[in-house]
């Protein structure tokens, strides 16, 4: 199957590290024009040059709905989003009694609040043009439980998953179609690298044993998901969510 997405219009947040830069190459390399948008600056300009001269780099922190506002009124229409920033922000699990408001909602603000706020932000030119894509990234922790143990981001990724289903029946009318990736334990950041050593041998030996596939995944296995709910080979797919987790 040959996914292009020549001259497309892509917003993909988070874009500095992991799933988001693989999932920005992955559509610059079938001829996307890439707004890559995230915190991280240094990472930005990074992603950015790996994306070639048309890749666009945006600051933009997700959970900031006016900074978002901003940020699309500056790109124009855009035809696909990704909303793939997100994680635990450096958090670990720990007892209920210990989670501060801010610790709880930090997570909410990137992983469900950006989400909503990106969406909003891209909806009115994809209903003018009856056409969009909106590809979101949650985890298996939405799904089932988390590894973390973090109760903020079981929450926000599962709030994430029932956002998903709703704007896909919102906004299905327009012919937008709005899905989501759920995916499984990938060592592609600095807060799965801890739990992975935190894991120990035996640890990371059951992880693996519980995989069907018996090998963690990367952040391309994540990417061609998201090419596929993007690609017009998805046009009758909507509020869907896809586990990309090697198989439980
Ligand atoms: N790696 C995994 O095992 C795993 C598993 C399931 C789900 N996920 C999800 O996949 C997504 C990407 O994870 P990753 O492993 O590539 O992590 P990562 O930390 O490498 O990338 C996340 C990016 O989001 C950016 N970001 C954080 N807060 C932001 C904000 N407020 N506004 C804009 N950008 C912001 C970070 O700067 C970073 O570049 C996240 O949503 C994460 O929750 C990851």
């Amino acid at each position: 199957m040959n996914i292009g997405f020549d001259n497309k219009v892509v917003i993909v947040t988070g874009a500095a590290h992991g799933f988001g830069r693989a999932i920005a190459q992955n559509f610059a390399d079938r001829g996307a024009v890439v707004h890559a948008c995230d915190i991280n600056a240094d990472g930005l300009e990074e992603t950015v040059a790996l994306c070639g001269p048309r890749a666009k780099s945006h600051i933009l922190d997700v959970g900031q709905r006016a900074q978002v506002q901003a940020a699309v009124a500056q790109i124009g229409d855009v035809d696909i989003l990704v909303n793939n920033a997100g994680g635990v922000r450096g958090q670990v699990g720990r007892p209920i009694e210990e989670i501060s408001e801010s610790d709880w909602q930090g997570i909410f603000d990137v992983n469900l609040s950006g989400a909503f706020f990106m969406s909003q932000a891209v909806a009115p030119a994809m209903k003018r043009k009856q056409a969009g894509r909106i590809v979101n990234i949650s985890s298996g922790a939405g799904l089932g439980i988390s590894l973390t143990g973090i109760q903020a981001y079981a929450s926000a990724k599962a709030g994430q998953i029932g956002l998903t289903r709703q704007l896909a029946h919102e906004l299905g009318p327009w012919n937008i179609t709005v899905n989501n990736v759920a995916p499984g334990f990938v060592r592609s950041n600095p807060s799965t690298e801890k739990q992975w050593d935190a894991m120990g041998e035996e640890g990371q030996a059951r992880l693996l044993q519980n995989i069907a596939l018996k090998r963690l995944g990367t952040a391309d296995d994540i990417a061609a998901m998201v090419m596929f709910f993007a690609s017009d080979q998805a046009n009758w797919i909507t509020g869907q969510v896809i586990s990309v987790d090697g198989g439980k």
